[in-house]
């Protein structure tokens, strides 16, 4: 495929490095050549067949924007846009392009969201729940992405708004912990990546699995597929 990677940044150059290395061809934008998304012009989009993006809570909506307009299938691996969920279902809905997303693309974390939830269900018996997430000093986002898709999942599944406290320190890649707390025991639920390898290869599958389909995906929801 022909790969339009936005974001050269700690994530965005291991998903073009692991993309090429998987037999695509990968063009990479970062801030500097795409201020308010001016790069993805009907021409410039015209031979790329995806986008992935890792840019930044700031940047994504206007590069959303721009290729789901251009007709373009897209994941997006960046966090801190949730809130605007909705619109873009609609706009991807409108313009019947793919457009697949995910607060963590691991294969790992989406293990521990599945035991998130079914673990969910004790905090109707004695049990009182927290999230802990930690990550290096320069994320942008607070709580992570993936940290809210925990609190979401445990909230759909138990009716329980679990509280989340984050670190920013070092160079911590990300560390995610949900502890179920009770008189008699305690349940650590716990996953620590080791390097940004496992998000860049999962957005890559991804990016895969949703060439010539249409329509609105969670990662969560498909990974097992990719
Ligand atoms: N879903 C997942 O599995 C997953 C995993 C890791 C990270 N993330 C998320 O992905 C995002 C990026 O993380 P990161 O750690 O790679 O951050 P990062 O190292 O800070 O990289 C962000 C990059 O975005 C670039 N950028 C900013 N505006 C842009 C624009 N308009 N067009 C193109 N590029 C632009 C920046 O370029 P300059 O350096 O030139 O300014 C920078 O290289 C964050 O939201 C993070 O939470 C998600």
């Amino acid at each position: 495929m022909n790969l339009l990677s936005l974001g050269r940044g700690k994530t965005g150059s291991l998903v073009a490095q692991v993309a090429r290395e998987r037999g695509h061809d990968v063009t990479q934008l970062g801030s500097a050549d795409n201020a308010g998304a001016a790069s993805l012009t009907a021409d410039r989009l015209a031979s790329i067949d995806a986008v992935v993006d890792f840019t930044t809570p700031q940047a994504v909506l206007a590069n959303i924007e721009a290729c789901v307009t251009g007709g373009k299938n897209m994941v997006v691996g960046t966090t801190g846009w949730y809130e605007d969920l909705e619109r873009v279902r609609q706009l991807v809905g409108k313009n019947q392009t793919g457009f697949l997303y995910g607060a963590n693309f691991s294969i790992g974390i989406n293990v521990l969201f599945e035991a998130a939830q079914t673990a969910a269900g004790i905090l109707q018996h004695q049990y009182l729940g927290h999230i802990f997430e930690r990550h290096h000093a320069q994320k942008k986002d607070a709580p992570s992405g993936t940290a809210a898709t925990l609190q979401k999942i445990i909230r759909d599944t138990s009716g329980v708004e679990v509280e989340i406290t984050s670190f920013r320190e070092g160079d911590v890649v990300g560390m995610h912990e949900v502890v179920l707390d009770s008189p008699n025991d305690t349940i650590y639920l716990c996953h620590d990546s080791k390097s940004r390898r496992g998000f860049a290869e999962g957005a890559v599958r991804a990016v895969e699995w949703l060439a010539g389909k249409r329509g609105f995906f969670d990662f969560k929801d498909v990974w097992r597929q990719t």
